[in-house]
């Protein structure tokens, strides 16, 4: 088995879990306020934004007179195996659902560069929703290399590469409760 231990890689906690919560409330909140009781699809961008969506859902759900969630998913990738972006959007995923006339709200886990909710809200909104928003769990605002509107937004990120809560190093980390920095072999220094 491959610990973290055998692989020399070092995290180092940035948000808790209990921080994460609290973000993904507060998204909730301002979300229910937005849409009061209309029916609202969400679509997550897998593989990252699962935990995310799936917290904020239920928050969602949990709240008096908000609205009436439904679910579905998309699958994109941008970053192959390295801790920056290849600047490649490719759709490994599409959603099934139709969204003519709907009101959407992409969800993902973290934007960067910027380049992968581009992508999705271009080709989203082509489908001609009735609105389209965007909710994002961590943002890295000072990275953007394109313009995109982001609705709702969790938490600012300092500037490293991170994992946890959905966000993997390829392929691991994901699965942690909390957010982290990752050191990589050789270095004192988070990753960016
Ligand atoms: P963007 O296209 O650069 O905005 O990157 C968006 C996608 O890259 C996200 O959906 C993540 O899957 C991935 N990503 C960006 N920053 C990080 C990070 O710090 N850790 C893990 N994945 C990241
Ligand atoms: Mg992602």
């Amino acid at each position: 088995m491959q610990t973290r231990e055998s692989l020399d890689e070092k995290i180092e906690l940035v948000f808790s879990a209990d921080q994460i919560a609290a973000a993904i409330e507060r998204m909730a909140r301002d979300i229910a306020r937005d849409y009061a009781e209309r029916p609202l699809l969400l679509v997550a961008i897998l593989k990252g934004a699962m935990f995310v969506v799936s917290d904020l859902a239920r928050a969602l759900s949990a709240i008096a007179n908000g609205p009436l969630c439904t679910l579905d998913f998309m699958a994109v990738s941008s970053y192959g195996n390295q801790t920056r972006s290849s600047g490649e959007v490719r759709l490994l995923k599409d959603a099934s659902e139709s969204i003519e006339g709907r009101d959407v709200v992409i969800v993902e886990d973290i934007v960067d560069n910027g380049l992968t909710l581009q992508y999705i809200h271009g080709l989203l909104a082509s489908r001609k929703p009735n609105s389209l928003r965007t909710a994002v769990l961590l943002d890295k605002p000072y990275r953007r290399l394109v313009d995109v509107r982001l609705d709702y937004v969790g938490l600012i990120v300092p500037d490293a590469f991170v994992v946890g809560y959905g966000l993997d190093y390829q392929e691991r980390y994901r699965t942690l409760p909390f957010i982290a920095n990752l050191i990589l072999p050789g270095s004192s220094e988070p990753a960016r």
